[in-house]
Formats: C-alpha cells, structure tokens, sequence
C-alpha cells in the first residue's frame, strides 16, 4: 500500500489530522491499535478551546457540536466557602469554551472519515516506523496474522503516551522534560443534572474537586486522590460524600447524586519531549507531551499541533515548502510549554500536596486570593484558559 501521509493512531489527532489532510486533497491512512468501539469507550476531556471549535468547524466536523455543546461564557472557582466568578468572555474581549465531550469529537470524526471513503485499518498490530531519516519512509504492521507495508511520504505519530512512534526514535535524539504528581483524579460520569450552570474547580484543605459536565443532563465530576488509591475502594455513596465535603455548602446541599455509569482514576503528569521531529517522523498530540487536566489542555494541545503540522503539509504538497518541515517542533512548542506552564500552575494552586508545610499553605491560598481579587489576576486566568492563540506557521 501507498499513501502520502501514514498516522500511527485514531484518536482525535490522528483523525483530525487525516480529516484536514483527506480535504485538501492529500491521501493519508490511518493505523490503529485497538478498534473503534475501545477508542470511543474511553471518557477523557471536555472542554474545547474556540481554537479547536474553529478547527473542527474547517474540517467539516463541527455540525453537532454547534447543535448540542454547550458554550461557556465562564468558570467558577470555589475555596474558603467563597464561590469566585471568572468571567471569560468579558475577560478576554468575548471569547469563551465549548462543552462538549472527546468522546463526541472522535465519534464525529469517525463518521466523517467513514464518508470520506479515506482508509483506516484497526486491530493493526505490531506497527512500526522504518527509515524516517530517509527521503522514503515506510510503516509496517501485521493485521489477521499478515505483514503489511505501507510506503509513504512522511509519518504522524499521533498513537498518545503509550505509542510506538516516540519510542521508535533513538533516545539519545530526545530531552525529556517530566513531572509526577503524587495524586490522581477520580473521575466519575452519572445521568444527573449538572450542580451549577458553570465549571466548579474547588480548592479543599481535603483536596482538589471538580464539578463539570457533558450535558444538561449528564455530569463529570471528579475529586483529588492519593496516587496509590484503588478505583475499587470507591463506593458511588463514598465518592458523592468525599465531593460534597470539598464544596462550598450552596452547592454541596443542591448536588444531585445517582448511579455512576463510569468510574476510574486517572494519574497526574507532566510531560513534554524535544524535538516532536525525527527526520519525516512528526510526533502529534499525546505522543509528544502531556499536562494534567487541571487547565482543561490535554485534548486542545493535540488540535493545535494537529492545525500545524496540517498546514505546514498544506503548503509542502501544494508550494514544495518543504523547507516549513523542520519548523513544525519549535513552532508546536511555544505554544504547548505555555499551556504546561498553565496546567502545572492551576494544579499547584488547587490542590492539596502531602508534603507541604504551613508556610507552602498560606501561600498557595494567597495566590488564589490574590489573582481572582485582581482584575489583571482574572484575566490572565481567563486568557490562559479560553486558549492562546494558534503560532503562525510563517512570519506574516
Ligand atoms: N499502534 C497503533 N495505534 C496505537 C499504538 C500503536 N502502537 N499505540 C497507541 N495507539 C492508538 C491508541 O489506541 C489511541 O487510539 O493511538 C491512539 C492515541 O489516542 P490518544 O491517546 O487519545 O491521543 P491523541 O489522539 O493525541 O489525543 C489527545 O488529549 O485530552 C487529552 O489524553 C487526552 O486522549 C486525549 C488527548
Ligand atoms: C471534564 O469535563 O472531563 C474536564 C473539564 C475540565 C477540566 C478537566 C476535565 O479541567
């Protein structure tokens, strides 16, 4: 098999990408581990930046996102029984987010590219990049006990944290950049309606909280847990008592609880790998960095470096730009350092950490106070969290 561009992966990067790519004409093949009911049986973000609500809309996705999500004008953030209003949209000139879950992204993409005829083979095992440093590289794979070969112009590993394409890159070609919070999120999903209009991200002396949602009718909450903790110690009744105890009582005495449909830990990380380029090898999404999701980036990363490397092989296939090609990393990076210096930032500022002294306490409670009781403080929050705007590819 022949294809201009390979993509290791079929989460949102890998199928945003092959979107973009297949509509503008530039034929790509997508390889996937696992089949499509494992990729979307996976809960994950919630929140779309206006960056990657554009970008959906430019592929051709974004019908039943602009039906069904839900835009938010705003977040809350909850602490000493205050509830504190960031005002996104008069923070930052009328911008704000979009509700509206991965899972939906990705069955939307799915669906697309199902129409578009564009091939995607899952259940592909053992994939692996060859000759990257070359001008002809190559993937293989095996599917139903065959070895197949798929020769191509260039290789998006957009196959996350756990993929083959990072790891198919020499070690000594990489700098590894890594934080480990000694924490976890447990996370569940109930058919219940949402304790709040807004987002409520919660400090807590007990730990961190968060109260978000899918739908009107469907929320996503999560609490802060030791890193050790065992998803099966959780009772739905534990996990209900453990969130109304971390908010403020407004709340607490109106939050709805019901059976969880979905419930699992999920651990915190930051990671970033430089540089996201081996030879015609381009590292995509989850596969190059990683944030903990107190700044709601994860999936937002992914669209950005995806709009990139898309419009730098834009111009490669249409102008011969191919001198764009080694840009792609230090332009991607810019940006998702800013977005890991956000995350690492409301992660430290809301959550409990075990070993902090008295002194560590007062001062991270006292940055809080200071930046929601400071209108410069808010904005920075808000423009941060509605999304900087997208590196151009070329200086204008
Ligand atoms: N071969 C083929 N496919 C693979 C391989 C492999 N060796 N390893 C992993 N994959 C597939 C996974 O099964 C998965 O479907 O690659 C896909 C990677 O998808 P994600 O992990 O979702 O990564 P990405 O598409 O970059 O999505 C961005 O943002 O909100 C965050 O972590 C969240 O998933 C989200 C991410
Ligand atoms: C979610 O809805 O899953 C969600 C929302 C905001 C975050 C993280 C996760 O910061």
């Amino acid at each position: 098999m022949k294809t201009q561009v390979a993509i290791i992966g079929a989460g949102p990067s890998g199928l945003l990408l092959g979107q973009l790519l297949h509509n503008a004409g530039i034929s790509n093949v997508i390889l996937e581990r696992q089949g499509p009911d494992y990729v979307l049986g996976r809960i994950r973000a919630g929140v779309l930046e206006q960056g990657m609500v554009e970008l959906l809309r430019e592929a051709g996705v974004g019908q039943r996102m602009d039906a069904e999500g839900l835009p938010h004008a705003g977040f809350e953030l909850a602490f000493d029984g205050r509830r504190e209003h960031i005002d996104l949209k008069g923070l930052t000139g009328g911008q704000g987010v979009m509700i509206y879950g991965q899972t939906e992204v990705t069955r939307d993409l799915m669906a697309a590219r199902a129409d578009s005829g564009a091939t995607t083979v899952y259940h592909a095992e053992n994939v692996r990049p060859h000759d990257m440093k070359t001008g002809q590289p190559y993937v293989t794979y095996e599917k139903d006990g065959q070895q197949h070969r798929l020769d191509c112009d260039y290789i998006a590993g957009c196959d996350g944290y756990h993929g083959v394409a990072r790891q198919s890159i020499p070690s000594e070609a990489l700098q590894v950049f890594e934080r480990v919070y000694p924490f976890g999120w447990l996370g569940i999903l109930a058919d219940t309606p949402p304790v709040s209009d807004e987002l409520v991200y919660a400090r807590h002396e007990r730990g961190f909280a968060l109260c978000s949602m899918r739908s009107p009718t469907r929320t996503r909450y999560y609490v802060q847990v030791p890193a050790e903790e065992k998803v099966e110690d959780w009772s739905d009744e534990r996990f209900w008592e453990e969130l109304k105890s971390r908010l403020p009582d407004e709340l607490a005495e109106r939050l709805v609880t019901g059976p969880s449909i979905e419930k699992s830990i999920a651990p915190l990380r930051s990671f970033v790998v430089e540089p996201m380029q081996y030879g015609r090898l381009f590292l995509v999404g989850d596969a190059a960095h990683i944030v903990p999701p107190t700044g709601a980036k994860g999936l937002n990363l992914a669209a950005s470096d995806v709009s990139t490397l898309y419009n730098i092989l834009r111009k490669v296939y249409a102008e011969g730009r191919t001198d764009l090609l080694e840009r792609y990393s230090a332009i991607c990076l810019r940006r998702i350092w800013k977005a890991e210096r956000f995350s690492w930032w409301m992660t430290s500022m809301l959550h409990r950490f075990p070993d902090s002294d008295a002194f560590s306490q007062r001062i991270q409670h006292t940055e809080l106070d200071y930046f929601v009781g400071s209108e410069a403080g808010r904005r920075t929050l808000a423009e941060n969290y509605v999304g900087l705007p997208y590196e151009p590819i070329e200086d204008a």
